[in-house]
């Protein structure tokens, strides 16, 4: 357990722990306490939900202290999630297309937490979702950049100074 994961309750940590992803735990902490301290003013902006493991470090803190989370996926993964790729999970492979679908995952794992009135998804292209976007957000964290595929842009709106964490 790291110095960190006091700020994060047990009964959340259990839900993380129970939800496949790729958050490391002192990321999510991480985010946890940025979240818990910039709420206050106005929404964080995730891109790249996957089945919702950050999502639900981001939904613990807005349930804390108030606030709104917007998650950002087109839920058919990335290229390392793909079939042959170190990443890929069968689990997630919705037979009738033959596609990755991660939407399913992600919302049992936010209603089991009970956050879904703090955890919002957007579902679609980050490219999409940003053309249309204009709500400055206090906080911005992506995940859905790769090695190959560099980090798509995420808003335009962001307050300057807000947060931005990204990891790929
Ligand atoms: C590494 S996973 C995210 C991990 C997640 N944050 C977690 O805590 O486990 C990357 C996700 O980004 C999504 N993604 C990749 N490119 C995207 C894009 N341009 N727009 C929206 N989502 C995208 C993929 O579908 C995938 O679910």
């Amino acid at each position: 357990m790291s110095a960190h994961s006091e700020v994060v309750p047990s009964d959340l940590l259990e839900h993380i722990h129970a939800t496949k992803g790729f958050m490391p735990e002192d990321e999510g902490e991480l985010l946890h306490n940025v979240a818990r301290r910039q709420l206050p003013q106005g929404p964080f902006l995730e891109v790249g939900t996957y089945c919702g493991k950050s999502a639900l470090y981001l939904g613990g803190a807005a349930r804390e202290v108030g606030g709104t989370v917007f998650t950002v996926d087109h839920h058919r993964g990335s290229e390392e999630n793909q079939a042959g790729w170190e990443h890929h999970d069968t689990d997630v492979v919705d037979p009738e297309f033959g596609l990755m679908d991660t939407l399913p995952f992600f919302r049992k794992a936010i209603a089991r937490a009970g956050l879904e009135d703090q955890v919002i998804a957007l579902i679609g292209r980050s490219t999409t979702v940003s053309r249309w976007w204009r709500t400055p957000w206090q906080g911005c964290s992506s995940t859905a950049g790769t090695a190959r595929s560099r980090p798509k842009r995420i808003s335009p709106a962001g307050r300057r100074g807000s947060p931005l964490a990204a990891s790929w």
